[in-house]
């Protein structure tokens, strides 16, 4: 069978280097060996929390552009916005009436929500946020996926997703792929300027693609121990040694480790770590600088993807309706 990874980028924010390491370039790096790709921006997905239009538009863009400025070939993948592929809501519909109730009630983010209220445990809950996973599942089956790369916060996702698949093929047709997840921060949290997860909620974070001045300020913000020059400073559990990691190969880390061993001053490992940063995401910037005036390039790119994937879709969904009984009368 064919390998098909697909992944889902909900459009909130502008991406920082925690979405870069931890998503978008391992992603980019599976479509070598992969038949196919696909990736989308879960835009339907960003209006559940979201409901500030121009805070949506920006984002849509901004992520967009992330993608693409870090190495994405949309010619070798599938690359469109969610929505421009109405066929994906179709399919949630049809499996929201194949869906158990108390499979929902389960989902983290739902149980999240609701235990911090106090009285009325559904305050503030939409049923957008309620069936959340659904929505996630129609993404995913929609395209015979057969490889989801995605955060470990997202595990639960896929279990219903084959859940739903696994009830849908049971009741009328064996025609939807259950797919397996690729949990792409398995061993590695990528640590924010304070220590913990980098996170926007946390406002802790690198950004990707600000100027070459204001990634150098975010990293000489990292947080360190008091210790001075020349005392030799822990590597274990130390957030500028963590980011290293991430951008350095092996021989590199052993002169780090050393450098470590033997006291190296903080300001200076934070000036090696901005170096090392800054040339992985100098080409990326650059990119970006240069496409973030096309608003067409971009439009007409994801409107090219879109075509090429709703050609998919709608096939898929002519044999789901197919099979649910909505058809051609005879
Ligand atoms: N819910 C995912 C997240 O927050 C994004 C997403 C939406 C997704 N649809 C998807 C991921 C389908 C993988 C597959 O990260």
């Amino acid at each position: 069978m064919k390998k098909r990874i697909l992944t889902g980028i909900t459009t909130t924010g502008t991406p920082h280097i925690g979405n870069y390491i931890g998503a978008i370039r391992p992603a980019i790096e599976m479509t070598k060996d992969s038949d196919e790709s696909f990736f989308f921006l879960a835009d339907y997905h960003s209006i559940i929390k979201n409901q500030d239009s121009d805070s949506i538009k920006n984002s849509v863009k901004n992520v967009a552009l992330a993608w693409l400025s870090s190495g994405l070939d949309p010619n070798k993948s599938y690359f469109y916005k969610q929505s421009d592929v109405p066929e994906i809501i179709e399919l949630c519909w049809i499996l929201n009436c194949v869906t158990a109730k108390g499979l929902m009630n389960r989902a983290h983010a739902y149980k999240a929500a609701t235990s911090i209220n106090e009285n009325d445990p559904d305050k503030g809950i939409t049923m957008g946020l309620f069936s959340y996973p659904v929505l996630m599942a129609a993404d995913i089956l929609m395209f015979d996926s057969t490889h989801v790369p995605v955060g470990s916060d997202q595990v639960q996702h896929l279990e219903m997703t084959r859940d739903i698949a696994a009830r849908f093929n049971h009741l009328y047709k064996p025609i939807l792929t259950l797919p397996d997840p690729i949990i792409q921060d398995k061993e590695n949290v990528v640590p924010g300027l304070d220590g913990r997860k980098m996170s926007k909620s946390y406002g802790n974070v690198i950004p990707l693609l600000e100027s070459e001045k204001i990634l150098k300020k975010s990293v000489m913000k990292i947080v360190t121990n008091s210790l001075e020059p020349g005392e030799p400073k822990d590597s274990s559990d130390c957030t500028i040694f963590s980011l290293f990691k991430n951008f350095v190969d092996d021989s590199e880390m052993k002169s780090i480790q050393k450098a470590y061993d033997e006291g190296i001053a903080w300001g200076e490992a934070k000036e090696m770590l901005f170096n090392s940063i800054n040339d992985e995401l100098e080409p990326i910037r650059l990119k970006f600088e240069e496409l973030k005036e096309d608003n067409d390039y971009i439009n007409d790119l994801l409107s090219d993807g879109a075509k090429k994937a709703r050609d998919i879709a709608k096939d898929k969904i002519f044999q789901i309706k197919e099979a649910i009984g909505i058809t051609k009368i005879s």
